[in-house]
């Protein structure tokens, strides 16, 4: 092609750039109008429980996202460390999401399940008890604290308006969720886990007081982290998207 009337007049080249950066932006934003959603949904992804939330509202609280991020990235190293590779899925019920942009700690996007319940508790009363070289602070006020059970069925109606598909069954249940997920065994808790699968109780020994405590609603959230897709199954080209 001849490209000297391009080359030799600037305001030809200017255009023929904007016509070329339009198509490019064509391209890519048009289709966003068409799509309902740009996060692939996955099996498995469900809201957090009224205990897990609160708890989750605690972690913001306290700042723990200043230490620690919720996001394994593709690398090799940050796989082999955390395990699979974080999902978009995986955060579309956080609001706002915990992804962070600093460790100081290591990401905690999967450490559900990797600690029992009394290791965590103990370890976010003093953190050196159980891992002596911590720089961790503790949070020991945590366990004295009752958890805020007043707020539940706003909180859950506040992320419904954003988005987060909670029912109106789970708004009606949530002080009842809120309560069983502390309280393992119970009639209550086999409810909760009907609605919300895989929700898991939690127990901490030696509680300093009666009722529902921060610390096990911090809990309830650190244990849910990373468990509720299944990875022995996940297949990214496309069979397990829902
Ligand atoms: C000043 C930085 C700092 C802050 C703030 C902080 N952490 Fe940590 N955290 C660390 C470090 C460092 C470690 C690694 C040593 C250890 O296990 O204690 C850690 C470890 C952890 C672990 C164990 C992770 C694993 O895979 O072994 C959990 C769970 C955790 N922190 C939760 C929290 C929570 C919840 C909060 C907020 C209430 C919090 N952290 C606040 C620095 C921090």
């Amino acid at each position: 092609m001849n490209h000297e009337p391009f080359e030799k007049n600037s305001l030809i080249l200017l255009i023929g750039i904007l016509i070329m950066v339009s198509i490019g932006g064509i391209v890519q934003i048009a289709p966003l109008y068409w799509i309902d959603s740009t996060i692939e949904k996955v099996k498995g992804m469900r809201p957090y429980t009224p205990l897990e939330q609160a708890g989750r509202d605690i972690y913001i609280r306290e700042g723990c996202y200043g230490c620690h991020s919720q996001m394994i990235r593709t690398l090799r190293d940050e796989v082999e460390r955390y395990g699979h590779y974080s999902l978009a899925a995986e955060s579309m019920y956080d609001h706002p999401f915990q992804w962070g942009s600093k460790r100081t700690g290591p990401d905690l996007a999967r450490v559900g399940g990797k600690y029992s319940d009394q290791w965590q508790a103990d370890h976010m009363i003093n953190p050196r008890s159980v891992v002596p070289e911590s720089i961790m602070p503790g949070y020991p006020w945590l366990a004295k604290t009752p958890a805020n059970i007043e707020g539940t069925e706003v909180r859950l109606k506040t992320l419904r308006a954003v988005g987060v598909p909670y029912t109106d069954e789970m708004v009606k249940t949530a002080r009842a969720d809120f309560a069983a997920q502390a309280a393992p065994e119970s009639r209550a808790a086999r409810d909760l886990a009907r609605r919300y699968p895989k929700a898991k109780t939690v127990k901490v020994d030696g509680k300093q007081i009666e009722g529902t405590t921060e610390l096990e609603a911090l809990i309830a959230y650190l244990q849910v982290l990373g468990t509720l897709v299944d990875f022995a199954t996940f297949d990214a080209s496309g069979p397990n998207l829902r």
